[in-house]
């Protein structure tokens, strides 16, 4: 359930929220919309502090209705010395339905446009971290579903301004302790501006407390004062500052033109670098990223494992620029995906299900699937079925395509990379011929299984744990008695079947796909044709009844890639030991489409020490010399 708000009558077109859990109003009798401008902004010196710095980011303990945050983003879009990039991070323990957000920016009508973009993406809040991203990426929200104490202990970011918010000290002490002023402390940098409504004595008392120089300011009447301050801690704090040592943008070169390297040039050409990619290929997308049509679907366990984690916040950030970069129905659809649960007995978090806390926002990612969605596919009722809703399928090379149109970013085909050589701070990569390709002053290896080779000429002393998986999808085009036999959406579980997709030669269906380890062929194979067609047998036996003569009569076209896997079956992401400035993206196995987006963000991020997308805990499994030593606790 998402929490309950009472709207109080207060002659403002959408009331005034009132909190039953903690008997208080969400905002001053003034509206939230002078508080959030007076109290907040003004109070940590902004729009004026941010002005000409390459990024902005901002802290806040409760998050309630966002409206603070709609503020500042409208803050920035109006000022035309804003930030290349606005952090938002704020944490929330019990999480407003989207439409009470919505309802309460009705009585702001200029904060209306951005409370409807803020509203379509709050969806599927389950507890941990969620990345929300507007303005092409520009203003990144991530929200984080917990204690503030236990949230902001996930997190290893320097914050500019820190808004305090989180109901009266009075009926809400927890937020406003001592203890929770320790956890916003770690965010901070010495110079950290923070801001609040409250004057209590044990808000000032717990601050002081905890290294921050506060002042009473006068407040706007009826409130007599309002509190300011600034992280000035009397001793060195224990942690390094991570903003000191933040790079500038400057060039980097990219190894690997799939979704990884796309992915990866886009996401660091938005924060300023001229991204040069090369690839030994001639054109985009020839390696695994080349498969005609892949399926996005959340991946779920019974202890929501880290892997089922990572993979919804790969999902959402995927979700994010699929919509604003392709074509829904000609490059992707988000029609839900069906998964047949034969290989394994998939079963949902006992916590996820109907009537439990956590049902609602659960349902929002996956449920159990319903007899007509079986009855649609050709299935029985008692078949089991998950019915993963924020989903669907993707031509993984449309998105490269469009990654490595993002200005900032040069793709170079047919440049292979043999040879790493790090000189005066520049990584050269050169050709079998010893010619220099590119040099830089970064270096990303999104090669998929060819990073390991190239991660050991750049000189890492543990070579990185990347297997080759083979894979032959088979792809074919409808007849009209082949069309109407298929269903909506794509069915996973048992190989898949994505049912419709408009390919060049027209409406297609697409089903996979062998696994075949340490194979690094690509030749086409009639035994895996067959393989694919036994599987899709099991998984639909009415789709494999409609597409039988097509596979009778050698009308079935087959596509063969390879997969990069680590042991841990996660991607590896980070930098390399021990190499100055390469950093690697790979790994991402039969997942592609819900990591590549996710890692890219998750580099940049760290790169510069901005607020990472996943809990900080998430993050550190991936790192590349972790794929071995967590192989076995992660496997599920
Ligand atoms: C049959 C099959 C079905 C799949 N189905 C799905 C699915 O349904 N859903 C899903 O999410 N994922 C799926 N995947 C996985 C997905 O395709 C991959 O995870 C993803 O494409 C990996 O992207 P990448 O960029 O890491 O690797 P790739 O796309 O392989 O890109 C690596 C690039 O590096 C280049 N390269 C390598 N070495 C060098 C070098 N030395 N110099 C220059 N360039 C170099 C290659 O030419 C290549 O273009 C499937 C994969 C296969 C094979
Ligand atoms: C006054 S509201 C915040 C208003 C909000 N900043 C805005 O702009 O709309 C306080 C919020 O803090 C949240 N909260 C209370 N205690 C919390 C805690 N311990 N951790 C995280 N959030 C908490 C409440 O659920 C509530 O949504």
């Amino acid at each position: 359930m998402a929490e309950r708000i009472e709207w109080l009558e207060d002659g403002t077109a959408g009331g005034s929220p009132y909190s039953p859990r903690f008997g208080d109003r969400y905002r001053s009798e003034l509206g939230g919309l002078e508080q959030a401008k007076a109290v907040f902004l003004q109070g940590c010196g902004l729009p004026e502090a941010w002005a000409g710095q390459s990024q902005w980011c901002v802290l806040e303990t409760g998050f309630g209705l966002g409206l603070n945050f709609l503020v500042t983003w409208a803050a920035w879009k109006a000022d035309a010395q804003r930030p290349r990039l606005l952090h938002f991070v704020s944490t929330e323990a019990f999480p407003a339905s989207a439409e009470d957000v919505l309802r309460s920016a009705r009585s702001h009508p200029k904060l209306l446009p951005f409370a409807e973009q803020l509203q379509r993406q709050l969806w599927g809040l389950l507890p941990g971290f969620h990345r929300l991203s507007f303005e092409n990426g520009q203003v990144l929200l991530t929200l984080c579903i917990g204690d503030a104490k236990a949230m902001l202990r996930e997190h290893n970011f320097e914050a500019d301004s820190v808004y305090l918010d989180g109901f009266s000290p009075l009926l809400n002490p927890d937020i406003w302790d001592v203890h929770t002023f320790k956890t916003v402390a770690r965010c901070c940098r010495r110079g950290t501006r923070l801001a609040t409504w409250t004057v209590a004595r044990s808000v000032r008392d717990a601050l002081a407390q905890c290294g921050f120089v506060v002042k009473k300011v006068p407040g706007i009447p009826p409130k007599r004062d309002n509190l300011q301050g600034e992280y000035q801690p009397a001793w060195e704090p224990k942690r390094k500052s991570t903003t000191e040592h933040r790079p500038t943008p400057a060039r980097c070169i990219v190894i690997g033109a799939g979704l990884a390297g796309a992915a990866v040039a886009a996401s660091l050409a938005r924060r300023g670098w001229q991204v040069t990619v090369l690839d030994a290929a001639s054109t985009p997308a020839e390696g695994a990223s080349g498969l005609p049509a892949g399926v996005l679907a959340a991946h779920v366990s019974p202890d929501d494992s880290v892997l089922s984690r990572l993979s919804r916040s790969g999902i959402r950030v995927m979700l994010q620029q699929a919509e604003s970069r392709l074509q829904t129905g000609t490059d992707w659809h988000p029609t839900g995906v069906l998964e047949h649960c034969i290989e394994h007995a998939r079963k949902l978090p006992a916590a996820w299900q109907a009537g439990q806390a956590l049902a609602v926002a659960a349902h929002d990612w996956t449920t159990l699937a319903t007899a007509e969605q079986l009855k649609h596919c050709g299935l029985p009722p008692e078949t089991p079925a998950l019915w993963h809703v924020r989903a669907g399928w993707i031509k993984p090379a449309s998105l490269v395509q469009a990654w490595l149109a993002t200005p900032g970013v040069t793709w170079r085909g047919q440049s292979e990379a043999r040879q790493l050589l790090h000189k005066a701070d520049q990584w050269q990569v050169l050709d079998a011929a010893g010619q220099l390709l590119a040099q830089a002053e970064l270096l990303v290896l999104a090669a998929g299984h060819g990073s390991a080779a190239l991660a050991t000429s750049a000189g890492v002393v543990n070579p990185l744990a990347l297997q080759p998986i083979r894979g032959q999808a088979s792809w074919g085009l409808h007849s009209p008695d082949t069309a109407s036999a298929m269903p909506a959406f794509p069915v996973n579980g048992h190989g898949s079947l994505v049912p419709n997709v408009p390919l060049a030669q027209g409406m297609g269906w697409v089903i996979g796909s062998t696994f075949e380890r340490d194979s690094r062929s690509r030749d086409i194979r009639p035994a895996d044709e067959q393989h694919n067609f036994s599987k899709l047998q099991t998984l639909l036996p009415v789709a494999a009844q409609a597409l039988a003569s097509q596979f009778d009569h050698h009308q079935v076209q087959g596509w063969a890639g390879v997969r990069c896997a680590t042991p841990s079956r996660l991607p590896s992401l980070g930098p390399l030991e021990n190499v100055p400035n390469v950093w690697v993206s790979s790994g991402m196995g039969s997942r592609g489409l819900s990591f590549a987006a996710l890692c890219a963000e998750l580099l940049a991020a760290r790169l510069h020490g901005e607020p990472l997308p996943v809990e900080q805990r998430l993050a550190d499994a991936l790192l590349p010399q972790y794929a071995k030593h967590h192989a076995n606790v992660l496997k599920t």
